[in-house]
Protein backbone atom coordinates (compact mmCIF):
# COMPACT_ATOMS: atom_id res chain seq x y z
CA UNK A 1 0.00 0.00 0.00
CA UNK A 2 1.32 3.48 -0.95
CA UNK A 3 1.03 5.98 2.17
CA UNK A 4 1.19 9.71 0.65
CA UNK A 5 2.54 12.06 2.95
CA UNK A 6 0.10 14.02 4.54
CA UNK A 7 0.84 18.21 3.47
CA UNK A 8 1.71 20.32 6.15
CA UNK A 9 -0.37 23.39 6.73
CA UNK A 10 1.69 25.40 9.39
CA UNK A 11 4.87 25.42 11.46
CA UNK A 12 4.95 23.85 14.51
CA UNK A 13 8.15 24.41 16.27
CA UNK A 14 9.39 22.88 19.46
CA UNK A 15 12.14 23.46 21.75
CA UNK A 16 15.16 21.56 21.97
CA UNK A 17 17.15 21.93 25.64
CA UNK A 18 20.72 21.90 25.35
CA UNK A 19 22.76 20.21 28.08
CA UNK A 20 23.71 24.27 29.55
CA UNK A 21 19.63 24.49 29.39
CA UNK A 22 20.07 26.89 26.29
CA UNK A 23 17.37 26.50 24.44
CA UNK A 24 17.48 25.82 20.47
CA UNK A 25 13.87 26.46 19.28
CA UNK A 26 13.30 24.80 15.11
CA UNK A 27 10.23 22.97 13.38
CA UNK A 28 10.55 20.06 11.88
CA UNK A 29 7.74 18.09 9.58
CA UNK A 30 9.27 14.46 10.63
CA UNK A 31 9.02 12.94 7.16
CA UNK A 32 10.50 12.30 3.81
CA UNK A 33 13.64 10.68 2.87
CA UNK A 34 15.64 13.64 2.31
CA UNK A 35 16.00 16.50 4.40
CA UNK A 36 16.63 20.11 3.93
CA UNK A 37 17.37 22.23 6.34
CA UNK A 38 16.60 26.14 6.28
CA UNK A 39 18.89 28.84 7.90
CA UNK A 40 17.75 32.18 7.93
CA UNK A 41 19.40 35.38 7.59
CA UNK A 42 19.91 38.56 10.07
CA UNK A 43 18.08 39.69 11.49
CA UNK A 44 14.93 37.46 10.90
CA UNK A 45 14.09 34.01 12.53
CA UNK A 46 12.50 30.85 11.43
CA UNK A 47 9.20 31.86 10.30
CA UNK A 48 10.51 34.19 7.64
CA UNK A 49 10.23 30.40 5.84
CA UNK A 50 6.59 29.25 6.32
CA UNK A 51 5.57 29.77 2.68
CA UNK A 52 8.28 27.50 1.58
CA UNK A 53 7.88 25.05 4.84
CA UNK A 54 4.33 24.77 3.66
CA UNK A 55 5.31 24.49 -0.18
CA UNK A 56 7.82 22.15 0.18
CA UNK A 57 6.73 19.72 2.86
CA UNK A 58 5.98 16.79 0.22
CA UNK A 59 9.16 16.97 -1.60
CA UNK A 60 11.55 16.86 1.84
CA UNK A 61 11.65 16.41 4.94
CA UNK A 62 11.89 20.18 6.67
CA UNK A 63 13.83 21.37 9.06
CA UNK A 64 13.78 25.35 10.02
CA UNK A 65 14.91 26.67 13.07
CA UNK A 66 16.47 29.82 14.82
CA UNK A 67 19.51 31.02 14.81
CA UNK A 68 21.03 31.82 18.49
CA UNK A 69 19.54 34.88 20.33
CA UNK A 70 16.29 34.95 17.35
CA UNK A 71 12.90 33.82 17.26
CA UNK A 72 12.46 31.76 20.48
CA UNK A 73 16.28 30.20 20.63
CA UNK A 74 17.96 31.77 23.98
CA UNK A 75 21.31 33.59 23.10
CA UNK A 76 23.73 32.24 25.53
CA UNK A 77 26.77 33.76 27.11
CA UNK A 78 29.46 32.53 24.55
CA UNK A 79 30.75 35.46 21.82
CA UNK A 80 28.53 35.14 18.96
CA UNK A 81 30.32 33.29 15.91
CA UNK A 82 29.75 31.57 12.64
CA UNK A 83 31.35 28.67 13.79
CA UNK A 84 29.28 28.59 16.95
CA UNK A 85 25.95 29.11 14.86
CA UNK A 86 27.17 26.13 12.88
CA UNK A 87 28.22 23.93 16.02
CA UNK A 88 24.48 24.80 17.07
CA UNK A 89 23.29 23.51 14.29
CA UNK A 90 24.76 20.28 14.11
CA UNK A 91 24.04 19.60 17.98
CA UNK A 92 19.99 20.21 16.80
CA UNK A 93 20.81 17.95 13.67
CA UNK A 94 23.12 14.92 16.23
CA UNK A 95 19.62 15.91 18.78
CA UNK A 96 16.97 15.08 15.95
CA UNK A 97 19.67 11.60 14.51
CA UNK A 98 19.95 13.35 11.34
CA UNK A 99 23.11 12.42 9.40
CA UNK A 100 23.06 14.11 5.84
CA UNK A 101 20.86 17.11 4.79
CA UNK A 102 20.71 19.34 2.14
CA UNK A 103 20.98 23.17 3.62
CA UNK A 104 19.64 25.80 2.13
CA UNK A 105 21.05 29.41 3.64
CA UNK A 106 19.76 32.78 3.36
CA UNK A 107 22.69 35.46 3.92
CA UNK A 108 23.89 35.17 7.01
CA UNK A 109 22.24 31.73 6.95
CA UNK A 110 24.70 31.11 3.88
CA UNK A 111 27.54 32.19 5.69
CA UNK A 112 26.38 29.03 8.70
CA UNK A 113 25.71 26.70 5.06
CA UNK A 114 29.44 27.00 4.34
CA UNK A 115 31.05 27.16 7.18
CA UNK A 116 28.84 23.93 7.89
CA UNK A 117 30.37 22.51 4.16
CA UNK A 118 34.18 23.50 5.78
CA UNK A 119 34.25 21.89 9.08
CA UNK A 120 31.48 19.14 8.70
CA UNK A 121 31.23 18.04 5.15
CA UNK A 122 30.24 14.61 5.65
CA UNK A 123 27.15 16.14 6.82
CA UNK A 124 26.15 18.07 3.74
CA UNK A 125 24.50 16.58 1.06
CA UNK A 126 23.64 19.34 -1.11
CA UNK A 127 23.61 23.70 -0.67
CA UNK A 128 21.83 25.85 -1.86
CA UNK A 129 23.23 29.38 -1.64
CA UNK A 130 20.98 31.79 -1.47
CA UNK A 131 21.69 36.50 -1.51
CA UNK A 132 24.77 35.24 -0.17
CA UNK A 133 28.50 35.65 -0.56
CA UNK A 134 31.80 34.02 0.08
CA UNK A 135 34.16 37.18 1.14
CA UNK A 136 34.96 38.20 4.72
CA UNK A 137 33.97 41.91 5.57
CA UNK A 138 36.47 44.75 3.71
CA UNK A 139 37.84 47.22 5.59
CA UNK A 140 34.68 49.49 5.47
CA UNK A 141 32.30 47.12 5.73
CA UNK A 142 33.31 46.06 9.11
CA UNK A 143 33.71 49.82 10.19
CA UNK A 144 30.04 50.02 8.93
CA UNK A 145 29.18 46.63 11.52
CA UNK A 146 30.72 48.78 14.62
CA UNK A 147 29.18 51.92 13.74
CA UNK A 148 25.90 50.05 13.77
CA UNK A 149 26.75 48.34 16.91
CA UNK A 150 27.76 51.89 18.65
CA UNK A 151 23.95 53.48 16.88
CA UNK A 152 22.37 50.40 18.59
CA UNK A 153 23.82 50.82 22.08
CA UNK A 154 23.37 54.44 21.73
CA UNK A 155 19.44 53.28 21.36
CA UNK A 156 19.30 53.50 17.57
CA UNK A 157 18.05 49.91 16.74
CA UNK A 158 14.70 51.30 15.20
CA UNK A 159 16.36 53.91 12.61
CA UNK A 160 18.97 51.15 12.27
CA UNK A 161 16.72 48.34 11.16
CA UNK A 162 14.21 50.96 9.20
CA UNK A 163 17.03 51.97 7.00
CA UNK A 164 18.13 48.44 6.34
CA UNK A 165 14.96 47.42 5.26
CA UNK A 166 14.62 49.96 2.85
CA UNK A 167 16.89 48.49 0.92
CA UNK A 168 16.20 44.80 0.94
CA UNK A 169 13.15 44.67 -0.92
CA UNK A 170 13.21 45.83 -4.84
CA UNK A 171 11.26 48.71 -6.54
CA UNK A 172 8.73 46.43 -7.27
CA UNK A 173 8.19 45.59 -3.87
CA UNK A 174 8.52 48.53 -2.01
CA UNK A 175 5.73 50.20 -4.18
CA UNK A 176 3.22 47.15 -4.81
CA UNK A 177 3.67 44.78 -1.94
CA UNK A 178 3.65 47.30 1.26
CA UNK A 179 2.32 44.16 3.42
CA UNK A 180 5.62 42.38 3.07
CA UNK A 181 7.72 45.34 3.88
CA UNK A 182 5.56 45.80 6.61
CA UNK A 183 5.52 42.28 8.13
CA UNK A 184 9.31 42.16 7.54
CA UNK A 185 10.14 45.21 9.61
CA UNK A 186 8.11 44.19 12.27
CA UNK A 187 9.99 40.58 12.51
CA UNK A 188 13.05 42.81 12.34
CA UNK A 189 12.22 44.74 15.01
CA UNK A 190 11.82 41.89 17.63
CA UNK A 191 15.22 41.36 17.32
CA UNK A 192 17.21 41.75 20.94
CA UNK A 193 19.44 44.40 20.91
CA UNK A 194 22.12 42.97 22.41
CA UNK A 195 21.88 40.04 19.79
CA UNK A 196 21.81 42.04 17.21
CA UNK A 197 25.01 43.68 18.29
CA UNK A 198 26.57 39.93 19.15
CA UNK A 199 25.85 39.20 15.58
CA UNK A 200 27.03 42.00 13.98
CA UNK A 201 30.53 41.56 15.24
CA UNK A 202 30.32 37.67 14.74
CA UNK A 203 29.59 38.85 10.64
CA UNK A 204 32.39 41.51 11.20
CA UNK A 205 34.73 38.84 12.47
CA UNK A 206 34.01 35.75 9.98
CA UNK A 207 36.12 34.48 7.34
CA UNK A 208 36.29 33.98 4.15
CA UNK A 209 34.85 30.96 2.52
CA UNK A 210 35.65 31.58 -1.25
CA UNK A 211 38.73 29.70 -0.61
CA UNK A 212 36.89 26.36 -0.41
CA UNK A 213 34.70 26.57 -3.59
CA UNK A 214 36.88 24.56 -5.46
CA UNK A 215 36.80 21.58 -3.46
CA UNK A 216 32.68 21.57 -3.37
CA UNK A 217 31.48 18.36 -5.17
CA UNK A 218 28.15 18.31 -3.82
CA UNK A 219 24.97 19.44 -5.82
CA UNK A 220 25.06 23.34 -5.41
CA UNK A 221 22.32 25.85 -6.48
CA UNK A 222 22.85 29.62 -5.96
CA UNK A 223 19.88 32.04 -6.02
CA UNK A 224 20.01 35.68 -6.19
CA UNK A 225 17.42 38.25 -6.16
CA UNK A 226 18.05 40.53 -9.54
CA UNK A 227 18.38 43.75 -7.46
CA UNK A 228 19.69 42.34 -4.49
CA UNK A 229 21.78 44.97 -2.95
CA UNK A 230 23.59 43.43 -0.12
CA UNK A 231 24.74 40.74 -1.70
CA UNK A 232 24.31 41.62 -5.45
CA UNK A 233 24.20 38.96 -8.46
CA UNK A 234 28.36 39.36 -8.88
CA UNK A 235 28.87 38.30 -5.75
CA UNK A 236 26.83 34.88 -6.58
CA UNK A 237 28.47 34.72 -9.88
CA UNK A 238 31.62 34.70 -8.44
CA UNK A 239 31.04 31.52 -6.51
CA UNK A 240 28.72 29.48 -9.67
CA UNK A 241 32.28 30.19 -11.16
CA UNK A 242 34.32 28.60 -8.17
CA UNK A 243 32.01 25.47 -7.75
CA UNK A 244 32.37 22.83 -10.44
CA UNK A 245 28.52 21.65 -11.99
CA UNK A 246 27.21 24.71 -10.10
CA UNK A 247 23.83 26.29 -10.94
CA UNK A 248 23.06 29.95 -10.52
CA UNK A 249 19.54 31.37 -11.02
CA UNK A 250 18.55 34.83 -10.83
CA UNK A 251 15.08 35.63 -8.98
CA UNK A 252 13.54 38.27 -10.80
CA UNK A 253 11.72 41.19 -9.15
CA UNK A 254 13.42 40.43 -6.00
CA UNK A 255 15.87 41.93 -3.78
CA UNK A 256 17.80 40.18 -0.78
CA UNK A 257 14.83 38.31 0.26
CA UNK A 258 13.26 36.36 -3.18
CA UNK A 259 11.40 33.71 -1.27
CA UNK A 260 9.09 36.12 0.06
CA UNK A 261 8.75 39.00 -2.86
CA UNK A 262 8.98 36.30 -5.94
CA UNK A 263 7.99 33.14 -3.50
CA UNK A 264 6.79 31.40 -6.84
CA UNK A 265 10.25 31.58 -8.11
CA UNK A 266 11.93 30.75 -5.56
CA UNK A 267 10.13 27.65 -4.36
CA UNK A 268 10.06 26.19 -8.07
CA UNK A 269 13.73 26.53 -8.22
CA UNK A 270 14.03 24.32 -5.15
CA UNK A 271 11.24 21.77 -5.68
CA UNK A 272 13.33 21.25 -8.86
CA UNK A 273 16.38 21.47 -6.89
CA UNK A 274 14.89 18.93 -4.30
CA UNK A 275 13.89 16.34 -7.24
CA UNK A 276 17.06 16.37 -8.47
CA UNK A 277 18.58 14.10 -5.75
C1 LIG B 1 21.68 38.96 6.17
O1 LIG B 1 20.70 39.18 5.44
O2 LIG B 1 21.81 37.89 6.77
C2 LIG B 1 22.73 40.03 6.32
O3 LIG B 1 22.44 41.11 5.50
C3 LIG B 1 24.10 39.52 6.03
C4 LIG B 1 25.16 40.54 6.23
O4 LIG B 1 24.89 41.62 6.77
O5 LIG B 1 26.31 40.27 5.84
Amino acid sequence: MITRKQPVTMMYSKALIKPDGEVLNYSDTSSGNDVLVFIHGYPFDQSIWKEQVIALSEQARIIAYDVRGYGSSSKGKEKFSIDLFADDLIFLLDSLQVNKVIVCGLSMGGYIALNLVKRYAERVKGLVLYDTQCYADNTIAKAKRYENIALIRNGGKQKYLEDMCKILFSPVTLQQKYEIVKQTLNLMLKADDDVLMRTLEAMAERVESCSILAAIKIPVMILCGEHDMLTPPEKSAFMQQQIQGSVLHIIENSGHLGHLENKDAFNQHLNNFLKSF
